[in-house]
């Protein structure tokens, strides 16, 4: 049975305060959570990480949301697994398509970190997903098996079954225009059988897969009924904490 989650990524928003203020407001919902066996986390701007940590209640994870795939060096504006763990963050969210648009990010780039993540005993949150021109060519798929098998290379079975994977259409990103429970099933479950091809069944079963764009608390549990969906990562609506809680809530 695969433990749900949420994850709240806050993309470029919240200072350290307003970070400090949302996670010391979690404990409720980090123990509700815990009672109902769901993992629950947000990912704050790097700049607020080691805050966020030191303030968040026992149970909440603190993700990062990027990070480099070397150790140190004259990378300017970069971080390191090495930095992350530090401040005791073991997350990160890798090939988030704002950074495969804005960044350049290519999925052989992603592929890179999520084997640095990895080998330093870290969760990779991997995104894929495709453009509202690629989906309305019907190319969805192509796309996305590409996205995942590059992101995969050369990364062993054991491994494999600990990375996250999240599903997000970019056209639903920020637009309020969610996919459907029906696509947004499908194509985590097509992605399912890609991890399966490459790994056999039981990793198949064992990776978690998300579906992020436009959730909210008034969807989030249709996504969640099916079967293939095994969490959420909300950007928007993770933003509040009422919201935030309303979120878990309406999964229980
Ligand atoms: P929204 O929930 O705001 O659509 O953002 C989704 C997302 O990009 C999460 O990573």
């Amino acid at each position: 049975m695969r433990k749900k989650l949420l994850m709240g990524n806050w993309k470029m928003n919240k200072t350290n305060q307003e970070a400090k203020e949302f996670v010391e407001a979690c404990g409720d919902i980090v123990k509700l959570a815990k009672e109902h066996n769901i993992d629950v986390g947000v990912a704050p701007t790097f700049l607020a990480l080691c805050c966020a940590k030191k303030h968040a209640p026992e149970g909440l994870i603190i993700s990062s949301q990027n990070v480099h795939h070397l150790t140190n060096g004259a990378y300017t504006g970069e971080v390191s697994t090495e930095m992350l763990q530090a401040i005791n963050v073991n997350w990160a969210i890798i090939g988030h398509s704002e950074r495969r648009t804005y960044n350049n990010e290519t999925s052989e780039a992603c592929n890179l970190k999520i084997k640095k993540l990895l080998s330093a005993k870290m969760v990779p949150l991997y995104c894929c997903g495709e453009s509202l021109e690629t989906y309305d060519k019907g190319e969805t798929k192509a796309f996305v098996k590409d996205q995942i098998v590059k992101g995969f290379k050369d990364i062993n079975k054991e491994d494999a079954s600990k990375v996250v994977i999240a599903y997000e259409p970019i056209w639903s990103i920020g637009t309020g225009k969610n996919a459907s429970k029906e696509i947004a099933e499908d194509i985590c479950g097509y992605i399912r059988s890609i991890i399966k091809e490459l790994y056999g069944e039981q990793v198949a079963d064992q990776i978690r897969i998300l579906y992020g764009g436009s959730v909210k608390p008034n969807n989030i549990k249709e996504y969640l009924s099916s079967p293939n969906i095994d969490g959420a990562l909300v950007g928007g609506a993770s933003l509040k904490i009422d919201s935030y809680k309303e979120l878990l809530t309406n999964i229980l």
